[in-house]
């Protein structure tokens, strides 16, 4: 995919938008047999992701090993490689609930607040990005925690849009810096610098972007500047390229690491009625 080329993004600039508005419900698959998707149901999620770079599933039945199943299906949509992380359990699918574990106290998916719009991994190395995401949910909170969704592909067009710079500034090599992640004076995670837009070898396009303003480093230039903002202000506007959806009990998105986010939650006060998502990053896109 050449985005420089003028002719080919005029028709792709085209087809993207063509495709909204669009009711999350409609790009949700439901499938008959967790243990065994069937090939039209594998095949409808691969029509949405070619199209939207997210789908949405709902196991009919509820799957007896839930961490197991969603990793067959990770795997039948060609999410195979799992990238480590900090909070992973051992088979590397992450448990998100609320929790005080030490070394997770800074980390807010693992509490009941808001979390801003981001991609996954941003902070990963190079060699470690995010291309492909699941997230399965286990149990709804009793309130809130919904996700909020839209198509990396969408904000690329939006902001070349407002103005070409901005493209450019953001594919900047230096565009976006997450300093080290220091806990207790020991370094976990090395200062990470990079662009947000990138095209990875077979030529899609990738993002890294986070809309915290702690923690993140940007470029001192005024296109970088301007372009943050132009984000920032999509996040506080009405947009039909944004999707919103509460991911149910049994049910769970997968994409090629969009723009999310999630709203805050009221959880139930028993332990075991308390949400639960598994999410599993891959280093592949879904497909
Ligand atoms: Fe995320």
């Amino acid at each position: 995919m050449n985005l420089w080329d003028e002719d080919f993004y005029q028709i792709w600039r085209e087809q993207k938008l063509a495709l909204y508005p669009v009711n999350p419900n409609d790009l949700l698959v439901e499938i008959q047999d967790a243990a065994t998707p069937r090939p039209a149901e594998l095949q409808q999620l691969s029509f949405y992701l070619a199209r939207y770079n997210f789908a949405l599933y709902r196991f009919i039945k509820p799957p007896k090993a839930p961490k197991q199943q969603v990793h067959q299906l990770a795997q039948s949509i060609s999410l195979k490689t799992l990238a480590h992380n900090l909070c992973a359990d051992v088979d590397s699918l992450t448990a998100i609930q609320v929790t005080q574990h030490q070394g997770q106290h800074d980390y807010i998916p693992y509490t009941d607040k808001k979390l801003s719009w981001h991609t996954d991994g941003y902070y990963n190395a190079p060699d470690e990005q995010i291309h492909g995401m699941l997230l399965h949910c286990a149990r709804p909170a009793l309130q809130g925690g919904e996700t909020q969704l839209m198509d990396h592909e969408l904000a690329y067009l939006l902001l070349r849009d407002a103005n070409p710079e901005y493209i450019h500034a953001l594919q900047h090599p230096e565009a976006f810096t997450i300093p080290a992640n220091i806990l207790e004076g020991k370094v976990i995670r090395p200062a990470q610098t990079g662009p947000v837009f990138s095209f990875n070898a077979e030529g899609s396009l990738h993002m890294r972007y986070s809309a915290r303003q702690k923690n993140v480093l940007w470029r001192d230039d005024p296109s970088t500047q301007a372009a943050t903002q132009f984000l920032l202000n999509l996040w506080e506007q009405e947009s039909v390229y944004k999707l919103r959806y509460t991911l149910q009990a049994g049910e769970g998105l997968i994409c090629n690491n969009v723009l999310h986010c999630r709203t805050a939650f009221v959880d139930a006060e028993e332990p075991e009625k308390k949400r639960l998502l598994y999410r599993g990053r891959y280093l592949e896109r879904a497909n």
